[in-house]
């Protein structure tokens, strides 16, 4: 999913820029993955930089090579898939720009970095960064669903998507990551630029929240991602692995919305898009382009773009891995 999600992360983060915060064991966050994962450092590291985890914004790698990354790096891309180019084209998939920006890529991004972030830092560089690995996963079945495979035929790449989380974790852990944040996958078939692109005519593909079921593929993918955490974790005993959700909170979200401060009519609508009910998505008429607006209360709406949830929604999802429920162990459990 292509798609600009900058003025939204610009719109969270710039209040909150240049303000202080307590101390916490923490002194630097390193992220991969999708644009989600943009988002989630920028909502971490807003929610924190008054009082929690204290760190400044992260700047992305790919914006200027040459920032400044004492206080970390954000590798994530906006699309990038799990797996690697030369994967997807192999299995004849479409694969949508940017290219070459999969994990495999922003490990190696981050392997050539590393000389640089651990620059008279001794051995342990990285016993004080919380690493943070995903969200990741829906731009493959993006690729894999723009490439008019079936929810089945897509759904058999999970196993392969989550050998490719997986590995990545081993490799950050082979260069010393002591705190790896592990994010699930998003309910995909919620979004709305899902729900638009692959509407189906059958109200069985649905389920009771009126998202695609697609075969249950992101159920699956964190299901063995959660197994594979385990394996990890028991593998490498002096790396904290924790284990954070995304899934979970939005399906709480779109069950019980008026108890999240939600609009209950409104929870499949992108606040900022056009066309109007049942998602208000058209891809054409994206979010940021001139005359798009955003709805009245964006406070009260779940979708921001079609693509990202609203400002409010990170906000809830961001509290719960720093104080749980949502992350195991909450962030803030093992940040002091
Ligand atoms: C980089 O940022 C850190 C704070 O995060 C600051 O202490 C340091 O002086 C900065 N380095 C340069 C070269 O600007
Ligand atoms: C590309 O992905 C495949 C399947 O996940 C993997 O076997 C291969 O090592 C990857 N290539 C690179 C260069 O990372
Ligand atoms: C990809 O397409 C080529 C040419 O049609 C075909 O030979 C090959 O078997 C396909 N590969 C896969 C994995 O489907
Ligand atoms: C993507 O990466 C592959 C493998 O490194 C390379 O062969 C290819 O030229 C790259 N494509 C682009 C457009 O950069
Ligand atoms: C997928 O199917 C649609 C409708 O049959 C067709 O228009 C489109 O070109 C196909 N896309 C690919 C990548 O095969
Ligand atoms: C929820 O949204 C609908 C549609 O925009 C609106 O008509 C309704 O007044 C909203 N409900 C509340 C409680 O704000």
């Amino acid at each position: 999913m292509r798609t600009s999600h900058t003025a939204f992360l610009v719109l969270i983060i710039l209040p909150y820029l240049g303000t202080g915060g307590a101390q916490s064991k923490f002194t630097s966050i390193i992220s991969f993955g999708d644009s989600y994962t943009d988002t989630a450092t920028a909502v971490l590291c807003w929610t924190s930089s008054r009082m929690l985890l204290g760190l400044p914004f992260v700047p992305p790698y790919l914006a200027d090579r040459k920032a400044n990354f004492s206080g970390g790096v954000d590798f994530a891309v906006v699309g990038a898939p799990a797996l690697n180019l030369t994967y997807l084209q192999g299995q004849n998939m479409t694969v949508n720009p940017p290219i070459n920006s999969s994990l495999d890529d922003q490990l190696v991004w981050f392997e050539k970095l590393k000389p640089s972030l651990c620059k008279g830092q001794g051995a342990n560089c990285f016993g004080s960064t919380l690493f943070v690995m995903g969200a990741l996963g829906t731009n493959d079945h993006f690729s894999f669903l723009s490439s008019n495979r079936t929810v089945e035929q897509a759904r058999a790449y999970v196993p392969t998507i989550v050998d490719s989380i997986s590995r990545g974790v081993e490799r950050l852990i082979q260069h010393g990551a002591k705190y790896v944040v592990v994010a699930d996958m998003v309910p995909f078939g919620c979004l709305p630029i899902v729900l638009t692109l692959f509407a189906s005519k059958d109200k069985a593909d649905y389920d009771r929240y009126g998202c695609l079921k697609l075969a249950k593929a992101p159920q699956y993918q964190n299901y063995l991602l959660r197994q594979r955490i385990k394996v990890l974790q028991n593998k490498y005993p002096s790396t904290m692995i924790i284990s954070a959700e995304y899934y979970r909170p939005i399906i709480s979200f779109l069950h019980m919305p008026t108890h999240f401060g939600f609009n209950s009519s409104t929870t499949l609508l992108t606040c900022c898009g056009a066309g109007g009910p049942p998602y208000n998505f058209d891809s054409s008429t994206f979010c940021g382009l001139p005359g798009v607006m955003a709805c009245a209360r964006p406070s009260e709406a779940l979708q921001w773009d079609g693509v990202h949830l609203t400002e409010a929604a990170y906000r809830l999802i961001a509290d719960g891995w720093l104080h749980g429920p949502y992350a195991d162990p909450p962030i803030l459990h093992v940040a002091h």
